[in-house]
């Protein structure tokens, strides 16, 4: 028999998560200098890592042959003093992406159904029929989650309902007080995830804190791969109640997250500054970016987030057109979103080299 007659029936249909493409792939592929490629595509820091987590970084791995602490005592005890929480509300991942699966591991079944918007982190769509499980997706309104029609498509069914806020990929958020009213209505049975990857980018963001203190079935996930700038290193974290994040943490793998990304993250955790300065910049980036469409005639989505969704026709086109002039973008078919692209915000020279680019490729 061949593998594929022996695999479970869902995996033949099941999609490969498709990731913004590498630079050195794009350079190989198109014959291009890697140097004068620039990735504005998968919502990464263009400022990179704080360099005081870089030298922690270069600090850990001179203990590369011991296996990491599996409990990440400091970088909970880091976590726990920067949230106002108790370290035991934590739940450190391999990603974010990690937890989310965790979540499956722990709350998910056959026929149980995970309500989201659509569209929405695509992880959030791949996870649940891993567990057989079935996610509904309810069409955002006005590219912000609906919530509203997230509450009306919960059927008995419902374990679990995900709000990105701000959403990949609109940038769009929810407000605290709508976000707050929606998690207060939901019945007992249903957990609410609160995916929070973007909220350092803004300006008046939401805090779930008090909905755990009040023993709700909510958790907020987290990641070091946006503002913190540490993607390569794979880390992120779910806060809820203490009990919610101990089953979590008993299904996870005993080495999930290495002892260089635990050490960076906790040096990157207590640099506020460069936090600070990498949202002032990015807030700048997206005032220039918003400028730039409106001046080449373009719609877009204002964005609380570290990217921002740009309507340009034929967005394959677009996208593979940025490509081959060394400037990778995201196309959005997969979000069924064909006439759009998703531009992370990048530095300011990259966000007049993207404008200009695409001056170009739309003439
Ligand atoms: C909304 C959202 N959640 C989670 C993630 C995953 O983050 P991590 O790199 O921590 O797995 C992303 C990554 O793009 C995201 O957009």
């Amino acid at each position: 028999m061949k593998p594929s007659q022996l695999a479970k029936p869902f995996v033949l249909s099941h999609p490969t998560y498709e990731p913004g493409r590498p630079i050195d792939d794009v350079a190989r592929d198109l014959g291009l200098d890697p140097a004068g490629i620039i990735k504005l595509a998968s919502n990464e820091n263009p400022f990179g890592p704080s360099p005081k987590a870089a030298e922690a970084a270069r600090r850990a791995i001179g203990e590369g042959q011991l296996y990491p602490d599996g409990g990440c005592y400091l970088l909970r005890q880091g976590l726990a003093r920067a949230h106002g929480l108790s370290p035991g509300q934590f739940v450190i991942g391999n990603g974010s992406n990690e937890v989310i699966e965790l979540l499956g591991h722990v709350f998910l079944g056959p026929g149980d159904e995970v309500v989201m918007g659509k569209p929405e982190f695509v992880v959030y769509r791949l996870v649940p029929p891993l567990f057989g499980a079935v996610p509904v997706e309810v069409p955002l309104a006005d590219f912000r989650n609906d919530l509203g029609a997230l509450a009306r498509a919960l059927s008995p069914r419902t374990k679990m309902v995900v709000v990105s806020s701000p959403n990949n990929p609109t940038g769009s958020a929810n407000t605290e007080t709508e976000l707050l009213g929606f998690i207060r209505s939901l019945p007992g049975g249903v957990i609410c995830v609160v995916d929070e990857a973007y909220i350092d980018f803004e300006e008046r963001p939401h805090d779930i804190r008090p909905l755990i203190r009040e023993g709700r079935n909510v958790i907020g996930l987290r990641t070091f791969s946006k503002i913190y700038g540490l993607a390569s290193l794979r880390i992120g974290y779910g806060y809820a109640s203490a009990e919610m994040a101990s089953l979590l943490d008993r299904v996870r793998q005993p080495f999930n997250v290495n002892a260089i990304a635990q050490a960076a993250a906790l040096a990157a955790l207590g640099d506020t500054a460069f936090t600070g300065m990498c949202a002032s910049e990015n807030r700048r980036g997206l005032a220039r970016l918003e400028a730039g469409f409106s001046g080449l005639g373009l719609k877009y989505v204002p964005s609380q987030a570290n990217f921002i969704l740009v309507r340009v026709g034929d967005g394959a086109r677009v996208f593979d057109a940025l490509q081959r002039r060394g400037v990778i973008v995201r196309p959005l078919k997969t979000y069924e979103l064909p006439e759009w692209i998703r531009v992370t915000v990048g530095t300011a020279v990259q966000n007049e080299r993207l404008l200009a680019e695409l001056e170009t490729v739309l003439r």
